[in-house]
């Protein structure tokens, strides 16, 4: 699903490089929890993934696309068409109603639109039931987001990131502004909506309480050879 080969990036005006990545697999249906401390790399490496920023060197394949090859269009329309992203902010617009904030997911993707039920009337009860799931009853769905608590707001993002099937979900610390067990029931149901379809899930955060939850733990600083708490390899 995933394949980084000799991944370099440097951020201009940084001293340092901030990744080498020799190698990194993931593969289809992994939930990734990826960790390290802060400013350790993880949302730059996530920035690559979702083909924001292009590394310097190496070579990055989504789905079998080389995202390096590919024009500045062509890799936003692939992001719109294969990537939610659910982010710290929630990044909704805080003027729009729930509803019109998760049809957002799809607005770019022809492709995501056909797998949300097609027509505008399908693709709207998509994002309902989507919602309703998520568990933000009908009575909310017209209220302009800034009007919901930040639970909820967070589960607008899910849905969101999930309308149209994209096969790789990411999320840059989405529970930070939740307590402990907000913060694991909201893993539990975006991996139940992400089980439907097998989505690939990288999840970042920094509290390891809820490593155990994935089915895979990544230590960003232990893959990055650039990092100075890179462990040593013979
Ligand atoms: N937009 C940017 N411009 C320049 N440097 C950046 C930018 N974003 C991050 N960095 C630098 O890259 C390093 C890694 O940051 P980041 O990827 O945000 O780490 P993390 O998400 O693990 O906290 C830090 O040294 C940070 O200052
Ligand atoms: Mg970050």
């Amino acid at each position: 699903m995933i394949s980084l080969d000799q991944v370099r990036f440097h951020w201009p005006k940084q001293a340092d490089p901030t990744l080498h990545i020799a190698s990194l697999q993931i593969t289809q249906g992994e939930h990734v929890f990826l960790y390290g401390p802060s400013g350790s790399g993880k949302s730059t490496l996530l920035s690559l993934l979702c083909a924001i920023q292009l590394p310097s060197v190496g070579h990055i394949h989504i789905l079998d696309t080389d995202l390096i090859g590919l024009s500045s269009a062509k890799r936003d329309q692939f992001r719109a068409d294969h990537i939610g992203t659910i982010f710290q902010n929630f990044n909704l617009l805080t003027y729009l109603n729930a509803v019109e904030n998760v049809l957002l997911g799809c607005q770019f993707s022809q492709q995501r639109q056909r797998k949300a039920g097609g027509s505008n009337a399908k693709i709207k009860q998509k994002a309902i039931s989507l919602l309703v799931q998520l568990g933000i009853n009908e009575s909310l769905h017209k209220h302009a987001v800034n009007q919901l608590s930040i639970g909820q707001q967070q589960r607008v993002a899910v849905a969101r990131a999930l309308i149209g099937e994209p096969e790789l979900i990411i999320a840059d610390e989405p529970t930070s502004a939740l307590d402990e067990n907000a913060r694991e029931s909201f893993i539990q149901l975006l991996f139940e909506q992400a089980k439907h379809y097998q989505a690939t899930i990288i999840f970042v955060s920094h509290d390891q309480t809820l490593a155990p939850l994935f089915s895979r733990q990544l230590n960003l600083p232990a893959i990055n050879l650039a990092s100075p708490n890179k462990e040593v390899i013979e």
